[in-house]
């Protein structure tokens, strides 16, 4: 698929964001069906499903030969090969979306021997778009009739000075119990306190795709999870990098974060002192790991 048409495909992928978009917004909250998962905070709605139906289905159409893979019909096992990829998120942030917080979005993204290549992240609720195409520049629109904001929305970002100056991002995610959820709080308690580098504060918008995006934006300094899917990351991946920021893993060590590996740490783009923050994040975790299979 070498004469693949990528600014074609972003193309469709907005107008599907949009109309994903228009289905959240629509969704009466009173009527909202949900079920739950692995377990009572890991949660789906009815409009999950059906967002992501239209989803594969507009991209297929026009896609034929492009793999779907997508939160919702995702079955223990299944990978991402190297093959073109669709990898989607019909809607992340479905604890905001039941709740009504409107932080909650759609994300799509294209992956190309495994390498996040279009990104694109819709929240309804604010009419916010963020976008790339890999060697292309990441991009935001504010409401659809502005014109295209070039990101980091700094023009001239400021270095990275470590943790004692970042505000962060990280999340409780749906595990709460067991070896990942003590080390996860753990790092957040150190992170907070003097002895971790007492960061100007933690964030966390319940939705992986729009801390990244808000990581690729020049808003965070940074975003640290375990337990996400590549549906929460590929597209804000592709956003991030465009932007001049870097994915690496939330564990120690991998300085070339891998789209399956469920841990992530995103960082902004800076002039400087982008390896620096990661090793001060990983010098917390000492040698203790993540574990998360897919
Ligand atoms: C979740 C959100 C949340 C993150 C979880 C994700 P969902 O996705 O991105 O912020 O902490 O790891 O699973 O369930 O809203 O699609
Ligand atoms: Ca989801």
């Amino acid at each position: 698929m070498a004469d693949l048409d990528l600014e074609a495909v972003r193309d469709l992928m907005i107008s599907v964001a949009y109309e994903a978009g228009a289905m959240m917004l629509a969704a009466n909250p009173a009527d909202i069906d949900q079920g739950t998962k692995l377990n009572s905070v890991d949660i789906v709605t009815e409009v999950d499903q059906a967002v992501e139906k239209m989803v594969s289905t507009r991209l297929s159409e026009a896609y034929p030969d492009i793999s779907f893979m997508g939160e919702e019909t995702y079955k223990p096992g299944m990978r991402v090969g190297p093959e073109p990829t669709f990898i989607v998120d019909p809607i992340d942030g479905t604890t905001n979306f039941i709740h009504q917080l409107p932080d909650f979005c759609i994300s799509l993204g294209l992956a190309i021997d495994r390498q996040p290549t279009i990104g694109v992240i819709y929240n309804p609720s604010q009419d916010l778009l963020f976008t790339a195409i890999k060697s292309k520049g990441a991009f935001m629109t504010r409401g659809r009739s502005s014109a295209p904001q070039r990101l980091p929305v700094s023009r001239n970002p400021q270095p990275l000075t470590g943790l004692g100056t970042a505000l962060l991002a990280i999340e409780w995610g749906s595990d709460r119990s067991g070896s990942n959820y003590e080390l996860k709080t753990d790092v957040f308690k150190k992170l907070a306190a003097k002895e971790g580098g007492m960061v100007h504060s933690l964030r966390s918008f319940g939705s992986a795709a729009l801390n990244i995006a808000a990581v690729a934006a020049g808003w965070l300094d940074g975003y640290w999870e375990g337990g996400c899917w590549p549906w929460d990351v590929c597209a804000g991946w592709c956003v991030l990098e465009e932007a001049g920021g870097v994915m690496v893993s939330g564990n120690p060590g991998g300085w070339k974060g891998e789209l399956e590996e469920r841990v992530y740490l995103a960082v902004r783009g800076a002039p400087s002192g982008q390896k620096e923050l990661v090793q001060q994040l990983w010098d917390i975790m000492g040698d203790r790991r993540m574990e998360y299979s897919v």
